[in-house]
């Protein structure tokens, strides 16, 4: 009797500083797994681009690397039935339609080189309307500001705008244009996930809204511009085939911004499920079921997932430093390279020695969003040594998680349970009981913790009939999991959150006066 037919589901992991290609069996477990790093780059402070050439060959050599892999363990590619795609959001691309070539450096997320003009935009128009049209304030974050300090600034952007061939995308977009050969299919598509990151959707419709991008003009008219059609997440026809490399003609069938799929990834599929993923920056999304929840507690509405026309929606609470923290103690200030030790330094001391590290490298946030925020350490004494610089980086995503758990709670009237965790700096156990005892519920980590991948690899699945209900993925990383549960005397956490909040109204405004 011949075998069961083995089935797999590859995915595009695009993130902030590394891409990556991983294949999923049917169990959700990885068998093979190739990342690759590219370039960051920082021109100015503030400042921080990507070449979007180079994400896309980084991509396409992860695709290359994992298959050999996979072939060496004896698999066929033919068993990968289709291919997701996950990124990081916002980043903003522009190309011109006709050559398919991308006019700058992509703009990242984390940049805030666009303050300005979103304060102009605040102080012309006000700020009231963005929040219930497209569920986001104003802000360097979203790809909005970034399209428009392209558009004033580059020379050669501007001429491709007035000859009315611009395309703008996120870098799911940009992805799939360049891996389905350019402009020769011209597959120019993004999905309501990484949509709902630019202030030009309506959160509702989702559709591009006429009242957002007059709203958001400035001197320009944002009509002029390409926008990408804005389809399903997961889908059998839209987001085109590879058009070269080992899997070529190989179909990609799921698109999901990384946090959305990181959502979808820990299973977050009902309402009242919610993660937070300590990556580059980290983003607690809470999922909040077919109604989109208009924060007024300083939270973003985004969408979940959208697989089959009926959107689900999530709170969404980001902070822009963690695992970068972690990575400017590195790269910066000389700590050791290995990000393991950065965690051994912290515990090599009993606590925070009274340091507190605002890490507003990128201004801050949710739940504060604060533009003019910057890097600021308080307490510094003769004390003070690695060790207490090392923890209180760590230390400093948890607050910030702390503080939008309380937002969250205000927004939605429940309070969490337990909170699922993944991500690079989840790795911590020292990081994971800080942040448990500073919420004071149990904080779940996965044994698997390729979480985002899997988001993106369902979606795929889903679309390919992989998968074909939720109720099948029950099990898949149930195993193994570890429970972080509160131990710290709640009257010294919240003196530790107290402190935590008056060193961030100490950080703003730094540069004001000049
Ligand atoms: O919104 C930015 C986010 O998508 C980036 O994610 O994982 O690179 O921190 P990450």
């Amino acid at each position: 009797m011949a075998g069961k037919e083995e089935v797999f589901v590859g995915s595009i992991d695009q993130g902030t500083t590394s891409s990556r290609f991983l294949i999923f069996d049917t169990a959700g477990e990885p068998v093979a797994v190739h990342q690759e790093e590219f370039t960051q780059i920082y021109p100015n402070p503030g400042w921080h681009e990507h070449d979007p050439e180079e994400i896309v060959r980084s991509v396409e050599n992860c695709i290359e690397g994992a298959l050999k892999i996979f072939e060496k363990d004896g698999h066929s590619k033919d068993s990968i039935k289709a291919i997701g795609i996950t990124n990081q959001r916002e980043t903003t691309v522009v190309w011109d339609t006709t050559t398919g070539e991308a006019l700058h450096n992509a703009i990242v997320w984390t940049d805030t080189r666009t303050a300005g003009i979103a304060r102009e935009l605040k102080a012309q128009k006000g700020s009231d309307k963005t929040m219930n049209i497209c569920g986001e304030p104003i802000s360097s974050y979203p790809s909005a500001t970034k399209l428009l300090w392209l558009l004033k600034n580059v020379e050669k952007v501007r001429k491709v705008y007035e000859a009315g061939n611009l395309a703008f995308g996120t870098i799911d977009t940009w992805l799939t244009y360049k891996l389905n050969g350019g402009p020769e299919k011209n597959i120019f598509v993004s999905d309501p996930t990484n949509a709902s990151r630019t202030m030009f959707m309506d959160i509702r419709k989702l559709q591009y809204s006429d009242e957002m991008l007059e709203f958001l003009s400035y001197e320009f008219d944002l009509k002029k511009v390409h926008m990408p059609k804005i389809v399903r997440s997961a889908d059998k026809e839209v987001y085109g085939k590879l058009s070269s490399g080992p899997l070529k003609g190989f179909p990609i069938m799921g698109c999901l911004g990384d946090q959305s799929a990181a959502l979808v990834g820990q299973k977050g599929f009902e309402a009242g499920s919610a993660k937070n993923t300590y990556g580059t920056g980290c983003f607690l999304l809470y999922n909040t079921g077919d109604k989109p929840i208009i924060s007024t507690h300083g939270l973003l509405t985004t969408v979940a997932f959208d697989f089959d026309g009926k959107p689900v929606y999530a709170l969404e609470g980001s902070i822009a430093v963690a695992g970068s923290g972690v990575k400017f103690l590195m790269n910066n200030l000389g700590f050791s390279q290995a990000s393991h030790k950065i965690t051994e330094l912290a515990e090599s001391v009993p606590d925070n020695g009274g340091l507190v590290f605002v890490t507003a490298f990128s201004g801050l946030f949710a739940p504060y969003w604060i533009d003019d925020a910057h890097g600021t350490m308080f307490g510094i004494t003769h004390h003070t040594e690695r060790g207490h610089i090392a923890r209180a980086t760590l230390e400093a995503v948890c607050f910030q998680t702390k503080a939008i758990l309380d937002a969250m709670q205000k927004d939605s009237g429940h309070e969490l349970k337990e909170l699922k965790v993944d991500g690079g700096m989840s790795n911590s156990a020292l990081c994971m009981q800080t942040q448990a005892d500073l919420v004071g519920i149990p904080i779940v980590r996965p044994k698997m913790r390729e979480t985002t991948a899997l988001g993106a690899a369902i979606a795929a699945g889903f679309a390919s009939g992989v998968w074909k209900s939720f109720d099948e993925l029950r099990e898949v990383n149930t195993v193994g999991e570890t429970v972080f549960e509160a131990k710290m005397d709640r009257k010294e956490s919240g003196r530790m959150f107290k402190r935590w909040g008056r060193a961030v109204q100490m950080s703003k405004g730094w540069l004001a006066e000049e």
